[in-house]
């Protein structure tokens, strides 16, 4: 793997993607609900892909080793915090679902990740999934030229665990993506400032606080991708690709929140 420094006519190109990738979660949303199975919304989003003319880049994946990826998303309920398949079980009242998939439209690819409450969720799930979508919004701020990796992940990290009790994942990272699907550098929730490669502008990362309850080793199960924090516990997810430009982040996914991220 590698850095790539995206030139202007490819980051025009995966501002495109980005925008098509946000048009989706906004269509599907709607169907986020009690009694829909996370393989509709699969299936769905699937569909929406080949409406735009886009492509899923996940079917099929592999990554060393690994069994390949059997759908276009991945969905995770509950204590599944990254790369559950989608399944035939119906979503019920109080479960987190997190919806996290690669999307690629004229060979440009960015990912996106998102939490969704279904239905009511205990106060300690909103808690969980408000405490990760701000340590996005606070690390956001550093994603800046001549600030480091170290700087955003030690931030994110500050945020979750000390100022709000709540364990950052560990064994999963962000990274760069655009050309590829998984590009150089990686990006930690957790580290140290000062420390990882320089930020410069043209970089395109994904950029994504994962967040459990309670302190814990993922591990995952024996179907080769999913990845838990163990029952009982819980987990959320916020992720956006991310431009690195001169005067600042540039969200390519998502749009800018309004209300400040601090409290
Ligand atoms: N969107 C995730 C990521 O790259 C999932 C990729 S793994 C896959 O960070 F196999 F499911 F594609
Ligand atoms: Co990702």
């Amino acid at each position: 793997m590698a850095i790539y420094i995206k030139s202007p006519w490819e980051i025009e190109k995966m501002a495109k993607t980005g925008q098509l990738h946000s048009q989706i979660f906004a269509q599907i949303e709607p169907h986020i609900r009690p009694g829909v199975s996370t393989y509709e919304l699969d299936q769905m989003i699937l569909e929406a892909i080949h409406q735009v003319g886009g492509k899923a880049p996940q079917i099929g994946y592999r990554a060393g080793g690994q069994v390949p990826y059997p759908s276009a998303t991945c969905m995770s309920v509950d204590d599944v915090v990254v790369h559950g398949f989608p399944s035939k079980r119906p979503l019920r009242e109080g479960q987190l679902l997190k919806i996290d998939f690669l999307f690629t439209y004229d060979g440009y690819t960015t990912d996106m990740a998102r939490t969704y409450a279904i239905g009511k969720v205990s106060p300690e799930a909103e808690r969980l999934m408000r405490v990760t979508e701000e340590a996005f919004w606070v690390g956001l701020e550093l994603l800046q030229p001549g600030k480091r990796i170290g700087d955003v992940a030690a931030m994110v990290q500050d945020f979750v665990e000390r100022q709000h009790g709540l364990w950052c994942i560990r064994e999963m990272v962000g990274h760069g993506v655009g050309r590829e699907l998984h590009e150089d550098p990686q990006v930690p929730n957790y580290g140290e400032p000062g420390k990882g490669p320089k930020l410069r502008p043209g970089m395109t990362l994904a950029f994504e606080p994962m967040v459990a309850l309670y302190p814990a080793k993922m591990v995952i199960l024996a179907d080769g991708w999913t990845a838990t924090v163990g029952k009982g516990n819980l987990a959320a997810h916020y992720e956006n690709t991310v431009l690195i430009t001169e005067s600042g982040p540039r969200l390519l996914t998502g749009s800018q929140k309004s209300v400040p991220a601090r409290p």
